[in-house]
């Protein structure tokens, strides 16, 4: 009886189905009331005492290889007619899955996210469609502002009061609103303008906003925490630069310029050989800002920078045209993981 397991172990073990017909039949053969198993099961009553242990465990290893053969070849064939491949070689070997890259815009909002999450900042995110209020009234910009030209602006159609936000700085109105002094956040997101599309702009993009309201909040708070940022995603020996400029809601204004990243100062086409390169706009939240949110600024002060996340990864990674972000070749994307 055991050779006769044993034969049949080794048939099974060399079975292979061409179909689900011929898998029923190897399954009546083997699995059916008048089948081969049961039929070794009755014999098996026969089986001398001393050798019935051996025998028993012989004959349930054969009854599992029949089961767990027939619930292989039913897989395979029930995934055949999913695919309806017919042709379906059970031998290769399966498809290898590419693992996928992040990209790049968010290994980049990431960490600048973690550089001020370091120094006690939260993150908030506001809308993309925004009010006018939200977007230019609150934020000081007088009635007849360029900004608020059709040029610059995709207007809701319908309503005039109803735009894509223009910048990040919308966020700022929204969490003062909101919340009370003191506030430490920054808030990241998509931006839109109507601008033509090339290598330096898109009518879509990114931006990071800070804000920070306390007392006593002065200018020297922002430029250190700008040039703490700078040094971190930059590398320690990064300076930066501030040069006056206007914001309508800040007072004063100041656009930031670090030293060139790819030639150290030196010169090359990336700063167009002046050294520096144009970073990010920040300034004091003008006093009228702050009462448009009904926080007093006799008692509070504070200050705001926004930078664009395209700008500073572009300079990160040394790509010199912004509409590789945004057109997902995956010769692209492939090249970037994460820093840590
Ligand atoms: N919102 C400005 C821009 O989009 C940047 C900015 C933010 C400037 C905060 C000052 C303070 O250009």
């Amino acid at each position: 009886m055991k050779t006769k397991i044993e034969d049949y172990l080794r048939e099974i073990e060399s079975y292979s189905a061409n179909g689900a017909d011929s898998l029923e039949q190897f399954r009546i053969r083997f699995l059916s009331k008048k089948g081969i198993i049961a039929d070794l099961f009755d014999q098996f009553r026969e089986v001398p005492g001393p050798q019935k242990k051996e025998t028993g465990q012989l004959l349930n290893t054969l009854k599992n290889a029949v089961q767990t053969k027939i619930e292989q070849y039913r897989e395979a064939f029930e995934q055949q007619v999913v695919t309806g491949d017919s042709n379906l070689d059970l031998s290769l070997p399966a498809d290898f899955l590419e693992p996928g890259t992040r990209h790049p815009l968010s290994l980049i909002r990431s960490e600048i996210v973690k550089i001020f999450a370091n120094i006690g900042f939260t993150v908030t995110e506001g809308p993309e469609i925004e009010d006018d209020w939200h977007n230019f009234s609150a934020l000081n910009f007088p009635p007849e502002h360029p900004a608020r030209d059709m040029q610059d602006t995709f207007f809701i159609e319908s309503d005039p009061d109803i735009v894509l936000r223009t910048h990040t700085s919308s966020v700022q109105i929204r969490t003062m609103e909101k919340e009370k002094p003191p506030i430490r956040s920054i808030f990241p997101g998509r931006v839109f303008r109507n601008e033509a599309i090339s290598a330096r702009a898109h009518c879509i993009f990114h931006q990071v906003e800070g804000l920070y309201i306390d007392k006593n909040v002065s200018f020297t708070d922002l430029k250190q925490t700008l040039l703490y940022f700078s040094r971190e995603m930059f590398g320690s020996n990064t300076q930066i630069r501030l040069r006056p400029s206007y914001f309508p809601f800040t007072e004063p204004s100041a656009e930031m310029d670090i030293s060139c990243n790819i030639c150290s100062g030196k010169g090359c086409n990336i700063c167009k050989y002046t050294g520096w390169v144009e970073i990010l706009g920040c300034g004091m939240v003008d006093p009228a800002v702050l009462e448009n949110c009904h926080i007093d600024p006799q008692v509070y002060t504070g200050f705001a920078f926004g930078m664009g996340i395209e700008r500073i990864a572009m300079l990160k990674y040394i790509v010199r045209d912004i509409r590789l972000y945004f057109e997902n070749d995956l010769r692209f994307l492939r090249q970037f993981v994460a820093a840590s």
